[in-house]
């Protein structure tokens, strides 16, 4: 039997990406009397808005609307958890950049160049802009959540040595290639579709129908792939859906609401930027024995996803370590800035690098290698083995994968090759790190992990597969497909893979947290064997066998030596009034978490991974480039491991960035001024590790039972490049010639140069006996 699971199998849009022949929205056809608009933002940083005046920009020809958030027909507030964020400012501007109207004309000239003619008059407010000012202020969008275990105040009291510090980690703009755009279509009726480059086109349903005040069942949204999203539109599409749904209605006309790449990244949210506080315990060997940890994540002016956010970051400041008493403290900073939103890893990376930072502070304070600290506070398979909130990890295979990557990184003898190069070179340093991922996988709010999925077969054999899953480039969709066809045991040739609809599966949720192939997989797969136990039976009449001895395989359908082909076993089912239709539901087992008392199994398994990343620095100018990394990723049974390998690999790249170069500046006005690629810099290929070697897990099925034991990949390989930012701190402790360094995040190369500097002018004033910390 030709099986479709677990093969290399190329993404189904991969000819079109490289065509260029895959339609995002802005390369559909224009339907007739299109209206294009345009957003006018502010430019102040947090104001009370006395007057909007649109008559300025409305008397420019070919205008054809001008709005403001009066002019929404329902409840302007888009807010997906917590209520608060109108679609455009109402009576208030929180941060600089905040969309305040928005303009609809013929051509997106016109409308762009009235935009600008909107007057606002304010009256400006004070405004926190920093996480330490908001701590201070106690601005704060939403609770603390806390995790404890134990009496870490005790523990690191009686500790031989502690540590104390705190680290600043960068934010990242998600810059996918499509940026925010919506095209929204009047119907009959009152009706409208909107088609929209969303993760989460239930939700873009639901705040359309909110604002244009009528019922979800008069909406339809549409998304048949995104040019990438990451994260920033799990929640932050919807904001341009909707304004483009309010001038539809009320011009009758469609309109198309497309971001260009500055008003992207000045007026949508990114990953958090966090300041993490940090007082650690422990012994000779380096063993934490008391951890306690403050991470505050700067919110921005509105909740959005913060508090999942913050949460997934306290959740993951375990790392992969055992942390015996332990308290745990997320924050979640109100600020006057663009409100941050989910980006792949969901404050996860936050809390894992900053422990990871931790781990390396406690190895040089030691003078040991890192790697033997890592060691020794790994999670045990039998003992030592429960999270901070209590949920005890019976999936453990990091202590084999490290074996692996130790062997085939030669991790060892490099760490000599490099010490000698090091003492030998005096300009250029060279750094190593390796560095353990740990990710929970479901989304810790657990309704959320639901999917469903609709398979139709036609009578001849052909089969369109719908889902709610949304396709970003990750390969969801041919995920599915091979899942659904080696259920049917048909070819994936037969499937079409259409675009995701909220009118054929309603109620989704977001693909998001890497949960898309593992929720709507299982939902397909669900669809898939109702219509395969109806054609059994079928089947099993044309061929004189039992329905329970039919096998599906290769086309055809097989039984007693005996075999006809599936499109003449469906167009019999037809023959015969036997429904070729399925809906497919699935949802996450097992699954719990009580926010109240910091217990429960939020998450259903855990994904692993590891990283060796090899730096070398010039010290002059702090330039650096990576010269090799390895990779050692945990897919279980990978559903396709050509996709997976791309995850993997994208996805260390995109946290190898994050860490590094790419980095986020605001000034004392709260002004975004790194706001397109030539002061925002992203990695290239140019950027890739001279010698990349990426590995994914064999041999290991999920022991949990996930669609064909797979594991989730989206996400967790990112935490992968914490690596590429430790081994920076590696060889800046060379240059230094100093065993305690600090290097705050991203440790771009003037980052890299200052820290050298600082280090050498600390040690020459540090007290030569370094317990003296304590
Ligand atoms: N890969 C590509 N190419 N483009 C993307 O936008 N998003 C990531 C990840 N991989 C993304 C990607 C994020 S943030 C998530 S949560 C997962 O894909 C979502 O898809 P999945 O759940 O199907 O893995
Ligand atoms: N991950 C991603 N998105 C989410 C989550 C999560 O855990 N919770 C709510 N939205
Ligand atoms: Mo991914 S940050 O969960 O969209």
């Amino acid at each position: 039997m030709t099986s479709v699971i677990h093969k290399p199998i190329k993404h189904d849009s991969a000819p079109k990406h490289v065509a260029g022949s895959a339609r995002y929205i802005d390369d559909l056809p224009e339907p007739e009397g299109l209206l294009h608009v345009a957003l006018h933002l502010s430019d102040r940083t947090h104001a009370k808005i006395l007057n909007i005046d649109l008559s300025a920009a409305l008397a420019i020809p070919g205008v054809m609307a001008a709005i403001t958030v009066a002019d929404v027909p329902g409840d302007p507030d888009i807010a997906p958890v917590v209520r608060g964020e109108p679609v455009l400012a109402n009576g208030v501007v929180e941060f600089h950049g905040h969309p305040v109207a928005a303009i609809a004309a013929h051509d997106l000239p016109t409308a762009r160049r009235a935009a600008r003619l909107v007057r606002v008059t304010y009256e400006d407010l004070s405004a926190i802009l920093s996480i330490e000012d908001a701590i201070e202020k106690q601005s704060f969008l939403l609770p603390p959540l806390g995790l404890k275990r134990g009496d870490a105040t005790a523990a690191i009291a009686g500790a031989p040595h502690r540590l104390k510090g705190d680290l600043n980690i960068g934010g990242q703009d998600h810059f996918y290639l499509e940026g925010q755009v919506s095209l929204a279509e009047p119907r009959e009726d009152g009706d409208v579709i909107v088609r929209c480059s969303t993760q989460h086109p239930s939700e873009v349903q639901k705040l359309v129908a909110r604002v244009l005040g009528t019922s979800l069942n008069s909406v339809t949204v549409e998304c048949r792939r995104m040019g990438g999203g990451f994260g920033g539109k799990e929640t932050q599409a919807a904001q341009f859906a909707c304004i483009a749904a309010v001038i539809a209605a009320r011009t009758g006309r469609p309109a198309k609401l497309r971001l260009d790449r500055d008003e992207d990244m000045i007026a949508t949210g990114k990953r958090h930027d966090f300041l993490s506080r940090y007082d650690v315990g422990f012994d000779e060997q380096g063993r934490i024995l008391g951890y306690e940890l403050t991470l505050a994540g700067r919110g921005g002016w509105a909740a959005d996803l913060t508090g999942a956010v913050v949460d997934r970051a306290v959740f993951h400041a375990d790392s992969s370590y055992w942390l015996p008493d332990v308290t745990i403290t997320g924050l979640c900073c109100k600020t006057n800035t663009v409100s941050n939103t989910a980006f792949r890893g969901f404050g996860g990376p936050q809390g894992m690098a900053t422990t990871e930072y931790v781990i390396d502070e406690i190895a040089r304070f030691l003078g040991r290698d890192p790697l033997d600290i890592r060691r020794a506070n790994l999670y045990g398979k039998s003992a030592n083995n429960v999270t901070p909130y209590f949920q005890t990890i019976t999936d453990n295979i990091l202590p084999e994968m490290l074996d692996e990557l130790l062997a085939s990184s030669d991790y060892r003898r490099r760490r000599q090759e490099i010490d000698a190069f090091n003492a030998q070179s005096p300009h250029l340093k060279k750094g190593l790190a390796l560095t353990p991922v740990k990710f929970g996988i479901s989304f810790t709010t657990t309704f959320l992990n639901q999917a469903g999925a609709l398979v139709l077969v036609y009578e001849d054999g052909s089969v369109q597969l719908n889902h709610g899953g949304t396709e970003m480039g990750q390969g969801v969709y041919i995920k599915v497909a091979q899942v659904v066809a080696e259920t049917l045991g048909i070819g994936l040739d037969k499937i079409r893979i259409t675009a995701t609809r909220t009118d054929k599966v309603p109620n989704t949720s977001a693909t998001a947290a890497s949960a898309g192939a593992d929720l709507n997989g299982k939902a397909a797969e669900a669809a898939a064997l109702q219509i395969r136990d109806r054609l059994a039976v079928v089947a099993g009449a044309m061929l004189n066998a039992d329905a329970g001895q039919v096998v599906f395989a290769d086309d055809h359908v097989r039984a007693g030596g005996k075999s006809v082909p599936f499109a003449d076993v469906a167009h019999k089912a037809w023959m015969e009034r036997v429904s070729l239709a399925a809906s497919g539901f699935y949802a996450t087992p097992d699954i719990n978490f009580d926010r109240a008392t910091g217990r429960g199994r939020p998450f259903y398994y855990f994904a692993y991974g590891l990283s060796a990343t090899e730096v070398l620095v010039d010290c002059f100018t702090g330039e650096y480039r990576f010269t090799r990394a390895d990779l050692l990723h945990d897919c279980g049974s990978s559903l396709n491991p050509a996709i997976d390998l791309g995850q993997v690999e994208g996805a260390y790249i995109q946290g190898l960035g994050w860490l590094t170069m790419e980095e986020l500046w605001w000034d004392d006005k709260g002004r975004l001024r790194t706001h397109a690629p030539s002061t925002y810099k992203i990695p290239t290929a140019r950027d890739l590790p001279e010698d990349f070697r990426v590995q994914l897990v064999s041999g290991r099925a999920n022991p949990a039972n996930t669609v064909f034991r797979s594991k989730a990949v989206g996400e967790p390989p990112l935490m992968l490049g914490i690596s590429a930012w430790l081994a920076l701190k590696d060889a800046v402790a060379a240059a230094a010639g100093t065993r305690m360094v600090r290097l705050d995040a991203p440790a771009t190369p003037e980052r890299v140069l200052l820290a050298i500097a600082a280090a050498k002018r600390q040690d020459a004033a540090m007290p030569t006996d370094m317990a003296a910390a304590k």
